[in-house]
């Protein structure tokens, strides 16, 4: 017998269950941790190039190849590979299917690793744990720290330039290595000396009062613990691999609850209150000082940083965010009825994913520029690490926090839900079983494979492939990879194979210039822009 595929109760359901889909993590932590890692981290630069490459992207690539993907499922009806195999039978275009199912795995088995952080955090909001950056760090550590960072290190890149030592002061790696020469090669002792007095002069002039000195450490302070917290937890395996158990436990619950019983009636509900919660905190930053030099710094742009490599992580992370190219809105698609018109629906879809990213990471930079966050690393933790200072300086700060990261919990919980789903179609299409056979295997098989992703960054962290964790290269290969790769697949097969009164039939709401003018994106631009990427990632010219 074949099982019960289920339909979306409404037009809208499809809208916000999509969007839901693509409103999630890809938003609130990867999206500004590109941004940070493209606009150069601690010396930031600005992040424009990287933002407007990826607002083209989303526009020129993204939007129509959505329209393309959702198409193929509603035509088809079935999940990836059942809908190229009804749409074309007996063709290879199964594998298309196919090769997006595989990807669903993937990205599930390190995206749910990040998702159990946030019951992690949602559970330290309870507790109110970061509020207790005063308790936990020394004074005497935290005067060093502002001692070095903010005299000594502006002071002292200034001056080993000066002195000829090194070229570019924001170049971090340049100043540590002059520094380390000058520290103890004996033909520099008349300059370290001279360099001592200056940085003292610089402290003084920076903290003329003791007030100033006093507000500089607290801020300090506020920066270190949340950050020590988060990389704390990071080092703990059992509660990476238990949190990650947990949400995965927590998406198959719901897949199990079916398409319209479950995905559709939680996204009706949280979706509305994550925006509710996302543009109050807008609204907040917008009155702190590191406002307006977050909206700068987001987009500002500096193309002469821009490179193969950034393009690449704005076109992929476009893809990632609005889940296109492994099958996830084809298989919503396919319970969409014939007369709701797709090309609305994913412009609604797109827009509002994209105002998500956006509000994000202004938030996220305005408490950076705000309280002074000087942020380590690759900012993978920003989300977990810079909103908490927004929320120590807000009244009804905890209950916000609580909520805040429990809709950032529900918006990944939204992502899963369609990362399992496409694994659960196929098997309940392909394979005939139960939905819940079905997302019990899947859900046994991701949970293993995703694994060595939670250790990566504690047992596993030293072991790497390509200079990359485990959880970096998963995450690497099914973004930038194979993301783009399904979406030349999905747009080759509706511009090239398609037949235009079969496309025609599904876009009826457009006008024939519009028609025309997606029909030119889907057929030509998105697989042109993709294929030059993807062959300069073949001969080596992007990296991780
Ligand atoms: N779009 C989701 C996010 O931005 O968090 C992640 C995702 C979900 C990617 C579903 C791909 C997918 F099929």
């Amino acid at each position: 017998m074949k099982q019960d595929r289920g339909a979306w109760r409404s037009k809208l359901g499809f809208i916000l269950a999509a969007a839901g889909s693509a409103v999630g993590l890809g938003n609130l932590w990867k999206f500004p941790y590109l941004t940070y890692k493209f606009g150069g981290g601690e010396h930031g630069h600005g992040a424009g190039g990287f933002v407007i490459i990826y607002l083209m992207a989303v526009l020129l690539l993204g939007l129509p190849v959505m329209i393309a993907e959702v198409m193929i499922g509603r035509r088809g009806r079935l999940n990836p590979v059942g809908s190229f195999r009804a749409l074309r039978p007996g063709t290879a275009w199964k594998y298309a299917g196919l090769l997006g199912v595989i990807t669903g795995f993937l990205i599930l088995s390190y995206y749910a690793v990040v998702a159990g952080w946030t019951i992690e955090y949602i559970a330290k909001s309870v507790t109110w744990e970061y509020a207790d950056y005063d308790a936990h760090v020394s004074d005497q550590a935290v005067r060093d720290r502002v001692f070095s960072e903010l005299s000594v290190a502006p002071a002292g890149a200034l001056f080993l330039k000066e002195h000829g030592l090194i070229r570019d002061t924001a170049d971090a790696s340049a100043v540590q290595a002059a520094w380390a020469r000058v520290k103890t090669d004996k033909k520099y002792a008349n300059l370290l000396k001279q360099a001592k007095k200056e940085f003292f002069l610089a402290f003084k002039t920076r903290f003329r009062t003791q007030r100033a000195l006093k507000h500089a450490i607290i801020e300090k302070k506020m920066e270190i613990y949340p950050a020590s917290l988060f990389e704390r937890f990071l080092k703990n395996p059992v509660k990476q691999v238990g949190y990650f158990f947990l949400f995965m436990l927590l998406t198959m619950l719901v897949v199990i609850g079916g398409v319209s019983g479950g995905i559709e009636r939680w996204n009706k509900v949280l979706m509305p209150l994550l925006l509710l919660m996302l543009f109050t905190l807008v609204g907040r930053v917008f009155t702190l000082d590191g406002g307006v030099r977050a909206m700068r710094f987001l987009f500002y742009p500096d193309f002469s940083r821009v490179t193969f490599n950034t393009v690449l992580w704005a076109v992929g992370q476009a893809f990632f965010s609005l889940s296109l190219g492994m099958g996830a809105l084809l298989t919503y698609g396919s319970y969409l009825p014939k007369d709701a018109k797709i090309s609305k629906a994913s412009l609604a879809i797109v827009s509002l994913d994209t105002l998500v990213a956006l509000a994000a990471a202004f938030v996220i930079f305005g408490s950076i520029f705000t309280f002074g966050l000087t942020m380590h690393g690759s900012g993978i933790g920003n989300l977990f690490t810079a909103v908490p200072g927004i929320f120590l300086h807000m009244p009804g700060g905890r209950f916000l926090s609580i909520l805040f990261y429990s809709l950032v919990a529900f918006a990944a919980l939204t992502s899963t839900v369609s990362l399992m789903e496409v694994a659960a179609a196929y098997l309940i299409d392909e394979h005939d079983m139960s939905r819940k056979r079905a997302v019990l295997i899947a859900g046994a098989a991701i949970f293993l494979l995703g694994v060595p992703s939670a250790l990566s960054f504690n047992l596993l962290a030293n072991a790497r492939i390509f200079h990359l964790t485990f959880f970096g290269l998963v995450d690497f290969f099914s973004a930038n990879i194979a993301l783009p790769l399904g979406g030349i697949l999905i747009a080759i097969f509706v511009g090239w194979v398609l037949t235009a009164r079969e496309k025609h039939e599904e876009v009826f709401e457009f006008p024939v210039w519009l028609y025309s003018v997606w029909d030119f994106l889907v057929r030509f631009v998105a697989p042109a822009a993709i294929l030059v990427l993807l062959f300069a990632l073949l001969t080596g010219r992007v990296s991780g």
